[in-house]
């Protein structure tokens, strides 16, 4: 099945190549005036200037679509999110209204282990139709690939059920999706006080199933004062790699305690969250040593009141950025792209065309799925946003909580 979408006003993230862009690069957009694209069974097979489609394409298919001046952007890459998950958690929201922070809700029962309890309790099957839900509505906000952490299991039957929901996501919907093994995500009550004997039913009941069913790609640790040590995230991560899960670490969300060292000793692919960054952090995160990406989550930092991470210093520093929403029912109870997109720009002074970078053609690397996502690319899926009429790319941060997304196609086809 071929199609044509012809007049497109400016086709944006245009990119022969597609490579993680750091510190300068990600304040360049290539783009198109007055374009098209070609997609082949769901890929892009051509692109280029209005002008050249009759050299380029004598015989045109008969499936064409008028994109009527509109600008083509590609699909968002959501590269942390903790979309699974049962219930809600607004009477937290109250609570922190009221003055309690974010250590003292966990401190009490709440937070990530009040998640865990209800999940526990729910059945595997709601637990896919909740989150078939939340992924059928931010795909509709451009949404095109998402990576879904496990974590609110904490127990070897919750965090198996978890992951057998993100692989059942994985295999029926088209959004590409990348599963997160996070069983390292609190200590469970009764482990309070016997982190070894969590630790063990980490490593030696959930990682081999996990690994014989292969339900997931990465292992994260939530490192943090409260949660896991460093030296705690190096042995779970350690395991995890040995079974062929690549690191992508929570660190630096509420405090520095070597999160980032140890991150990069295991070669993370992304250390994400980087609200709480001494000069010493930003200058390791900068190594070009280490090849991983800064992911950064406004809308938790926004949830939850605190300093957003210094995205500025991080890209003067020459870091490689990614955005996304780390939707979860704690700390982002939203999954919404566009929303992080323009408070990058609002909060955390980054340009519309690095935010824009962030949110695809790096967080699509932060997902391992730069080769196939993220930028207009010959051979990549054509998972594309087409914008309601805009006058420039920088209104799309400018006019925030306007949606902006008319259409989105996912794999050569438009959503319904
Ligand atoms: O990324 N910080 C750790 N995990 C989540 C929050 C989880 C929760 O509060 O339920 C996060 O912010
Ligand atoms: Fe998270």
């Amino acid at each position: 099945m071929t199609t044509l979408i012809s007049n497109i006003g400016q086709l944006i993230g245009t990119r022969a190549e597609s490579q993680v862009l750091r510190g300068k690069e990600l304040g360049e957009m290539p783009n198109i005036s007055n374009a098209f694209i070609l997609v082949e069974d769901g890929i892009i097979v051509d692109y280029g200037k209005m002008e050249v489609l009759g050299l380029k394409i004598p015989k045109l298919p008969k499936k064409i679509m008028d994109a009527a001046g509109c600008f083509v952007l590609p699909c968002w890459c959501d590269s942390h999110s903790h979309i699974v998950f049962a219930g809600s958690r607004e009477n937290e929201f109250v609570d922190k209204i009221n003055g309690l922070t974010y250590a003292e809700i966990a401190a009490k029962g709440g937070g990530i282990l009040n998640s865990a309890e209800k999940l526990n309790e729910v059945s595997e099957a709601a637990l896919f139709n909740e989150a078939w839900k939340r992924i059928e509505a931010v795909s509709r906000l451009g949404t095109a690939a998402i990576e879904i952490k496990s974590g609110y299991g904490l127990t070897v039957a919750g965090e198996l059920k978890m992951l057998r929901v993100i692989k059942k996501l994985k295999e029926k919907s088209a959004v590409t999706i990348k599963a997160t093994f996070l069983g390292a995500h609190a200590y469970p009550l009764e482990f309070m006080d016997n982190h070894q004997g969590y630790i063990d039913l980490i490593i030696e009941e959930m990682l081999p199933v996990i690994a014989s069913e292969k339900l997931a790609d990465y292992i994260d640790v939530f490192c943090e004062t409260g949660f896991f040590s460093p030296e705690e995230t190096a042995i779970i991560c350690r395991a995890g790699m040995a079974y062929g899960l690549k690191p992508k670490l929570h660190v630096n969300q509420l405090h520095s305690i070597g999160g980032i060292k140890t991150g990069q000793k295991l070669n993370a692919v992304s250390l994400d969250h980087l609200e709480t960054l001494t000069g010493e952090d930003i200058e390791l995160l900068s190594n070009d040593q280490w090849g991983g990406l800064c992911t950064l989550l406004p809308t938790a930092a926004f949830f939850l009141h605190m300093p957003f991470p210094p995205a500025r210093k991080l890209i003067d520093a020459g870091c490689a950025i990614a955005l996304a929403t780390d939707y979860n029912p704690g700390s982002s109870p939203s999954g919404n792209m566009n929303l992080v997109i323009a408070m990058s720009c609002i909060q955390m002074r980054l340009l519309p065309e690095e935010a824009i970078n962030a949110a695809t053609i790096n967080g699509a690397w932060a997902m391992g799925a730069g080769d196939q996502l993220g930028s207009i690319t010959i051979g990549k899926k054509a998972n594309l946003i087409f914008t309601k009429p805009i006058p420039s790319l920088a209104y799309i941060p400018y006019s925030f909580g306007t949606n902006l997304v008319d259409k989105v196609m996912i794999n050569g086809a438009l959503l319904s």
